[in-house]
């Protein structure tokens, strides 16, 4: 199993670390355009092999997509991430052209690989994945609600004083500030409804902690957060390295389900080893629906900047 990861930056370096060490890949090629930085990173990494007991084989490379070639998944992270004030949408500018250019290198010399788009605005970074390659839909997959849900855990735990892993929970919709959809009425606690022990008032603060949880960590770090997105990565890549069938959202382009189409947005899907397997379908409340519509729209406002 072949991985490479674009972008040495705190998020591709971080989720390199992760894969490396739960020990799944033979081999992660970490790619970057600045000189020597990925080779760097990559011989920091293979440093703590024998201490973290790990056997994949890191390679950093700089900008030479040709050390990519049969690449069996490729994570896109490139671009620039947000300082505190900005939203992800601000990033479209610079990071459209990035990601348009990388996903093409990528596939030019691995035509069978699974993208993971990392690159913010991340669920219109997706669409562009899916406009401009011929790659097939299920292997066009944007990192969004893994992280979201991750961090919708962390404040259900909160609010719970519950260990996390007594904890589950989804976030589905778009991967913004505002187009979020945690979905605090199937969340539970040891398989009961978490409403069964929260406030509804307590439940709405859990939500909208969640919704700003990256603008919460640029504000406090000054750049955008590493470990929680590398990690969300890392549990995918390791989903379809190992065909797990497991179930996260992820931003994948829907063509009638969950009532939208022409767009990639944050749902329930299986990731195996082609990558989205199946979308899954799950009821929503009416509300839920409603704010789903409109995260689409907020979606598709941004997609709309996109020239194509
Ligand atoms: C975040 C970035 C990765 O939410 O979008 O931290």
């Amino acid at each position: 199993m072949k991985v490479t990861v674009v972008g040495a930056g705190a998020v591709g370096a971080s989720c390199t670390e992760y894969i490396a060490i739960k020990n799944f890949a033979s081999e992660v090629i970490l790619l970057d355009i600045k000189e020597g930085f990925a080779e760097g990173k990559a011989m920091d990494l293979m440093q703590t092999a024998s201490l973290m007991g790990f056997d994949t084989k890191i390679t950093g490379i700089t900008n030479d997509y040709s050390a990519t070639a049969g690449s069996d998944i490729a994570v896109i992270t490139s671009g620039i991430p947000r300082k505190p004030g900005m939203t992800r949408e601000e990033l479209i500018g610079i990071n459209a052209g990035i990601v348009k250019s990388v996903a093409s290198s990528l596939i030019a010399h691995s035509p069978n690989v699974i993208l993971i788009v990392v690159s913010n605005p991340m669920d219109t970074m997706t669409y562009l994945v899916h406009k401009t390659t011929k790659l097939a839909k299920n292997k066009i997959i944007g990192m969004g609600g893994a992280l979201d849900s991750a961090r919708f855990k962390y404040r259900l735990a909160e609010a719970l004083e519950a260990p996390i892993s007594d904890v589950d929970g989804m976030v589905i919709g778009g991967h913004s500030d505002t187009g979020m959809v945690p979905l605090t009425s199937h969340a539970t606690r040891n398989s009961i409804k978490v409403a069964d022990f929260l406030s509804e008032e307590r439940l709405d603060q859990v939500a909208e902690d969640t919704k700003v949880g990256g603008a919460t960590l640029t504000k406090l770090l000054g750049t955008s957060a590493w470990y929680a997105p590398g990690a969300a990565v890392s549990s995918m890549v390791q989903a379809i390295a190992c065909n797990q069938m497991k179930m996260f959202p992820c931003s994948t382009l829907l063509e009638g389900e969950y009532d939208l189409n022409d767009i990639c947005i944050g749902v329930p899907v299986l990731l195996g080893k082609n990558g989205i397997e199946k979308i899954v379908n799950i009821p929503l409340s009416s509300a839920e629906k409603a704010k789903m519509q409109e995260s689409a729209d907020g979606v598709k406002k941004t997609n709309d900047l996109l020239a194509l």
